[in-house]
């Protein structure tokens, strides 16, 4: 009996010894990103810790972008014990400055940070070309390489050790290229498919997947969350539940567009960018007409076709589409189930209706649902009021308006899915199985939000 209990004794020492010295060794490695809108401009926000020591960073959270970048003026505004430049390697540098010959290699003395950081101040380092993709500005910028961090999700806490990736490489952009983002935002965060994205960075370095989810909050006052390095399980909490997201999620291929067209550069990188197979639209279970050629992408120019965009704030439409579309809707909604006059419409939109006639629930105002129907007719996202209709509210009007825009004849996509069409759905990239994933939490009995993540943002006092 005593040598018995000796043994348990050890083994269980043993047990402990292994617990605390090999924690979770299967379990994958969860990055969570807070993720915020911004109230003005309506775009969305991705909070990081960047620089040696750590600082809280507000990001753009961008979906096309072929790199990040982070705006660095000298070394005043740029004030970190650790970065370094990058010496010059010309396919990579080909790359990050798209194919522009003049942007290949630069002498590192002529950057604004201190040349300390460059070999020796002759050294030829990378030059780039970062961009806004919200005004299309840009400009050269080197390429620096610096620690990023972002918090591990614990088992426990929602919040657990932070994880560094000491080798982040973006770009070092000029400090006017952050003119008509978000107010304290210092950057882009590149989200796209390139292998510079912040999620294929920490995938490689972490050796983890390079797979992204996204839970779009719907309002300024709210926080949602992005995740890196995982497929999920995506857990929200429910008064005293957690409830797995995943098994609720809806997938669609991702489509691959074979010319890059985001930018008119010598190369312009093709793939990049989330592209799904809109087949077709129905407003109140009511076809829009459209002509089929332009929900395809065209081959020879990459024209067409329908991609996730969080530049923009709404959903533009190619012109004959948004034609289409509006009319519908508005037939629709003065059906009698609705019983919806429009009235005098406020800038920059087109179809609105006074508030007042306007039956309101957590779904939204009613107003006719909207259906992006993709690859089958049983695959289909769904857009109830909350994600159609925008309230305009001041002292002369109280509005709901239709937020989709005309994209005009200068947009190569035909449909561009924007901010406000993503609000409160959960949307997974998944680069691995080339499919994205989502889930509207509007259409859950629940009555979930992207806040249920219960993730606060750390950068929130950054204005
Ligand atoms: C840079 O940061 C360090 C440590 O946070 C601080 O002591 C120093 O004053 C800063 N330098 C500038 C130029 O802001
Ligand atoms: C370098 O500094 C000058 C003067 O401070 C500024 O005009 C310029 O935009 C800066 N360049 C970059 C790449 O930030
Ligand atoms: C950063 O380092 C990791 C290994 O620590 C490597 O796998 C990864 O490719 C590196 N990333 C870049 C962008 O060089
Ligand atoms: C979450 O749901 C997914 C999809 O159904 C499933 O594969 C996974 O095992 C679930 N994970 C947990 C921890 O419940
Ligand atoms: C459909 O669009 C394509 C491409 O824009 C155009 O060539 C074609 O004439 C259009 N067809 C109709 C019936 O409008
Ligand atoms: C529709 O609305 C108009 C005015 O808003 C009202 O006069 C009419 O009675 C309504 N019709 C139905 C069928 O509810
Ligand atoms: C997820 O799907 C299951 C099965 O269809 C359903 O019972 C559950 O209510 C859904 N969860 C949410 C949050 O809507």
């Amino acid at each position: 009996m005593h040598s018995l209990l000796q043994l348990l004794i050890r083994l269980s020492f043993f047990f402990i010894f292994f617990i605390l010295f090999f924690p979770n060794q299967t379990q994958q490695t969860t990055l969570i990103s807070p993720v915020s809108k911004d109230k003005h401009t309506n775009l969305f926000t991705l909070s990081v810790y960047l620089k040696t020591p750590l600082r809280p960073t507000k990001l753009l959270l961008d979906l096309s972008f072929l790199f990040p970048w982070t705006v660095c003026g000298d070394t005043a505004t740029y004030n970190s014990s650790s970065y370094h430049y990058i010496d010059c390697d010309e396919t990579f540098c080909e790359y990050l400055g798209f194919g522009n010959p003049s942007l290949l290699c630069q002498d590192c003395y002529y950057s604004n940070l201190t040349s300390s950081h460059c070999s020796s101040p002759a050294t030829m380092v990378c030059a780039s070309y970062p961009a806004n993709p919200v005004t299309n500005a840009g400009d050269v910028g080197y390429v620096l390489v610096d620690t990023l961090a972002l918090p591990g999700l614990s088992r426990s806490t929602h919040y657990g050790q932070l994880i560094s990736l000491s080798n982040y490489t973006f770009s070092c952009a000029p400090s006017y290229l952050v003119k008509g983002l978000p107010k304290g935002v210092t950057g882009l965060a590149a989200l796209g498919r390139s292998k510079l994205s912040v999620q294929a960075q920490f995938g490689s370095a972490l050796s983890t997947s390079h797979s992204l989810a996204i839970c779009f909050p719907g309002s300024s006052k709210s926080t949602g969350v992005a995740f890196f390095g995982t497929h999920g399980p995506y857990f929200v909490f429910s008064k005293s539940n957690k409830i797995n997201l995943s098994k609720n999620l809806t997938y669609t291929p991702l489509i691959h567009n074979p010319i890059g067209i985001t930018y008119d550069f010598p190369i312009s990188p093709p793939y990049n960018e989330y592209y799904i197979g809109l087949t077709s639209i129905r407003v109140n279970g009511q076809h829009v007409p459209i002509n089929a050629s332009l929900l395809t992408i065209n081959k020879q120019n990459g024209f067409g076709g329908t991609k996730i965009a969080t530049r923009t704030p709404y959903t533009l439409l190619e012109p004959s589409i948004y034609k289409a579309f509006t009319e519908l809707f508005i037939k629709e909604a003065s059906s009698s189930r609705f019983n919806l006059t429009v009235t005098n419409p406020v800038k920059p939109f087109k179809v609105c209706y006074s508030a007042k006639g306007l039956m309101v629930t957590n779904k939204g105002p009613k107003v006719p649902i909207i259906d992006f129907v993709l690859d089958r007719e049983n695959v289909v996202w769904r857009i109830m009021g909350a994600n159609s209709m925008v309230r305009v509210k001041n002292k002369k009007v109280d509005l709901w308006c239709l937020g989709f825009m005309d994209g005009g004849v200068k947009e190569k996509t035909s449909i561009v899915m924007g901010g406000k069409q993503l609000e409160e759905n959960l949307v997974q990239f998944d680069v691995e199985s080339n499919r994205l994933g989502f889930f509207s939490l509007l259409t859950s009995h629940h009555s979930l939000s992207c806040a249920d993540f219960k993730v606060t943002d750390f950068a929130k006092h950054i204005k």
